[in-house]
């Protein structure tokens, strides 16, 4: 079942900001972006996304609702007074998928401590969306009884604060990065191999995403595949790992038990959330699903498979 009543809590910590976005094919001012945001809205449809993150007196009434709306709780969003929130600015490839930095300004975000209300402490979920690695150990440090914690990482941490990152590594259950990623941390271009180094590192299950060809789960005995969900229109891929992520937390959230089948399913989801991510800009297509469209690709991508 894709909606929830009685939706678990997932503690989400990362960042929420506005990106402005150029590609080959249009443009995007100022909308609203960010990894905790992706994350959240993907998760929303499955279980109760509790943000932990910060923004500025610029973060208006209109991107509160939308969140609101998605019944993602903000009691833990910080608000700097006279403060601006995270502005990143892009420019994507002819090919959609690389891209360059135009402009990075932190802004509030800078000065991001978190502190854990009492209540966001005790989450059994947990997604450490991709920031800093020694920010990502801060929250670990606070949070109480943990069922299942997941992190997401990025090229610049694996390069500039690699000990922060190996050390947050050892607590965590689920790793996400690329394939990429996955070769800078370990050295290992082979995935197989590379995931095993990994696994060696902490964490129980490592999720190797290769964009439009899908990605891979790999525990100590389990070696699970999804396809990516092939795309008529890619409008723009900002968020689709965070959306990967926060769709593949809430699923299994919703789930409450670790093995094969709920794993596979958690692929699938966040799959299909993430391929949302990528048919507009901002969360504009992510944020207006329904149990039927998410349940109708999650069936389609169960039909692809020919094995
Ligand atoms: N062109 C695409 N078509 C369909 N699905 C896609 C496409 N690009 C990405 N995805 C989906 O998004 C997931 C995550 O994307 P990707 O592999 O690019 O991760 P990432 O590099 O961590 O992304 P991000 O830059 O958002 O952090 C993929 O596993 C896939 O399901
Ligand atoms: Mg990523």
């Amino acid at each position: 079942m894709t909606a929830q009543t009685q939706r678990p809590d997932l503690l989400i910590v990362g960042s929420v900001a506005f990106d402005t976005i150029e590609t080959p094919f249009g443009n995007a001012e100022k909308a609203l972006g960010g990894s905790a945001t992706f994350a959240a809205i993907a998760a929303s449809y499955f279980a109760l996304p509790r943000i932990v993150a910060v923004v500025g007196e610029d973060f208006g009434a209109g991107s509160r609702h939308l969140f609101e709306e998605r019944g993602v709780d903000l009691s833990g969003l910080q608000t700097i007074p006279g403060g601006k929130t995270f502005h990143w600015k892009g420019r994507y490839h002819q090919n959609m998928k690389d891209r360059d930095t135009l402009e990075t300004r932190l802004n509030v975000f800078a000065g991001f401590d978190p502190e854990l209300a009492v209540d966001l402490k005790k989450a059994p979920y947990v997604f450490l969306g991709n920031i800093g690695p020694s920010l990502q150990a801060k929250v670990l440090d606070q949070v109480e009884d943990a069922r299942l914690i997941g992190l997401d990482t990025m090229n610049l941490w694996i390069s500039e604060a690699a000990k922060d990152l190996e050390q947050v590594l050892r607590r965590v259950d689920v790793l996400f990065l690329n394939d990429e990623e996955a070769f800078q941390l370990t050295g290992e271009p082979l995935v197989l191999n590379a995931s095993r180094k990994i696994l060696a590192m902490g964490p129980k299950f490592v999720v190797i995403k290769r964009g439009e060809y899908g990605a891979l789960l790999f525990g100590e005995t389990l070696c699970l595949f999804v396809p990516a969900v092939p795309l008529g229109n890619v409008v723009d891929p900002t968020g689709a790992g965070d959306a990967f992520a926060g769709g593949f937390m809430g699923s299994m959230a919703a789930a409450g038990a670790v093995n094969r089948s709920t794993l596979s399913r958690a692929l699938r989801v966040g799959t299909t959330m993430a391929s949302f991510a990528c048919e507009s800009f901002s969360v504009n297509a992510l944020s207006r699903l329904d149990p039927e469209k998410i349940d109708g690709r999650i069936a389609f991508l169960e039909s692809m498979s020919a094995v």
